[in-house]
């Protein structure tokens, strides 16, 4: 039997309609941007499997650190014990974060750092003797991840419904999508109305708000939405106004996704909390970092067990894991990987700009190292299944076709390619987008 037949006998993949989604690709090895195949294809990795790999994959100097680390302690427990990769990673990353941030708490993945991030919040509340402060603010098209906190706080799609019954209620306001612009204006003239719907809630609620969470300028799931750096600095100022603290998910825009190490940077703020995942090990092994202010940490200090923060998992602060880290960061250290990110953000606005006359297209966005093509829909702007829209697999399937792994969020496509691309592999992968996107029919 072939790897695909022993896979369809036993496994059951994510958010894939087992029914009616085609063979997975059979990968056996990877090797820079390229993932190769058991019938001998080289792939192009067009999303960074999944938006986590950022130096490509099968790095010689993190598979080095991983090797080495595994020959010393492979994992221990870190309820009672501690080990020098877990100390190191959270120091350099302390180092690296926006100021203030100076208490690192590991989990397994993106959806446990957010989860860890809303228990905390609340849990900070209750501690400082303000159990009323227990509401969470979330932003349309938001996308926190899959456990029931991380679901409850993101927007209502095709994702959650299903599990609408369990989901806990929170309040929500506008995000900057300006090409479906939620106050029909346009970007340039409008002084970020957009904003006023939180103004709004908070000015209603705001003392019973525990955290507002954001994705900080570039919604990812929620279709690749970027941000003017001023919404984000106008979320700070509010929260600030209305004392609620501000959750900052980087799970997708850490590590310089969006042209900066974190996406905080474009509008020079700090938030209370940052979640942290996917390239914080480069894309080698899951692990989450939720990362707060000392003034969160100290409110869980207490001489009462009960003010304990009572969360963990059996993998946290796995030293293979805190390893990739490190080495990851020493690469950040050595070149000027953000020089390399700048590189691509000029060279696929270049690209992807001269896209917008094709006719099926309605919005071209980029930041950092990501490049969206947004298609209008005959389902209409904004339609919130529009991640179901055939056109994705479709989209897909004729990538793939040209050795190209790209997967559309519904009608927008997007490329986000490991850093280490080159501009010629750049140039091709533009070329059959092009190719791609000129040969489907109008909406
Ligand atoms: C912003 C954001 N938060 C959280 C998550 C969830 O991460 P994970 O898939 O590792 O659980 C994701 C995943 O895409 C994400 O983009």
């Amino acid at each position: 039997m072939t790897l695909v037949e022993r896979d369809r006998a036993c496994l059951w993949h994510p958010y894939t309609q087992m029914r009616l989604a085609p063979m997975p690709l059979p990968i056996v090895r990877g090797e820079g941007v390229y993932l190769f195949t058991e019938d001998g294809r080289r792939i192009l990795d067009g999303i960074s499997s999944w938006w986590v790999n950022i130096h490509g994959h099968s790095h010689p100097r993190i598979n080095q650190a991983i090797a080495e680390q595994a020959a010393r302690l492979e994992h221990v427990m870190f309820a009672g014990c501690t080990h020098e990769p877990a100390v190191a990673l959270a120091e350099r990353l302390i180092a690296r974060l926006p100021k203030g941030l100076t208490r690192v708490f590991y989990s397994d993945n993106g959806s446990t750092a957010v989860e860890v991030a809303v228990k905390m919040a609340s849990q900070y509340w209750i501690n400082r003797g303000r159990p009323e402060r227990r509401v969470f603010l979330t932003l349309d098209h938001a996308y926190h991840g899959d456990t029931v906190g991380a679901m409850s706080v993101s927007a209502a799609s095709v994702f959650t419904r299903p599990f609408t019954p369990m989901l806990f209620p929170v309040l929500r306001a506008h995000a900057p999508y300006c090409f479906h612009c939620p106050v029909g204006l346009t970007r340039d003239r409008c002084a970020i109305d957009c904003l006023q719907a939180l103004d709004t809630q908070l000015a209603e609620h705001g003392d019973t708000v525990a955290a507002v969470i954001v994705e900080p300028m570039l919604q990812g799931a929620g279709g690749m939405i970027t941000w003017p750096a001023e919404f984000l600095a106008g979320v700070r100022r509010l929260c600030d106004r209305a004392g609620a603290l501000l959750i900052a998910d980087e799970v997708f825009t850490g590590f310089g996704r969006t042209g900066r190490m974190f996406a905080c940077e474009h509008a020079a703020v700090a938030p209370d909390i940052i979640c942290l995942s996917k390239a914080l090990t480069a894309g080698y092994l899951p692990m989450g970092a939720t990362v707060a202010t000392e003034a969160i940490y100290d409110a869980f200090l207490s001489d009462d067990r009960n003010r304990t923060f009572f969360h963990g998992h059996s993998f946290t602060a796995n030293p293979l894991a805190c390893a990739a880290g490190l080495a990851s960061l020493a690469l950040f250290d050595e070149r000027d990987v953000l020089a390399d990110i700048a590189r691509l953000e000029r060279q696929l606005e270049r690209g992807l700009s001269q896209l917008r006359q094709l006719p099926r297209v309605g919005d071209v966005r980029v930041m950092g190292g990501v490049g969206a093509v947004e298609l209008v829909s005959s389902r209409g702007p904004g339609a919130d299944d529009l991640y179901l829209d055939g056109i994705g697999p479709r989209l897909a399937a004729a990538f793939l076709e040209r050795n190209l792994l790209l997967r559309p969020l519904g009608t927008v496509l997007y490329f986000m390619p490991p850093y280490v691309i080159t501009p010629a592999e750049v140039d091709w992968v533009i070329e059959q987008i092009a190719d791609v996107l000129r040969s489907i029919p109008e909406a």
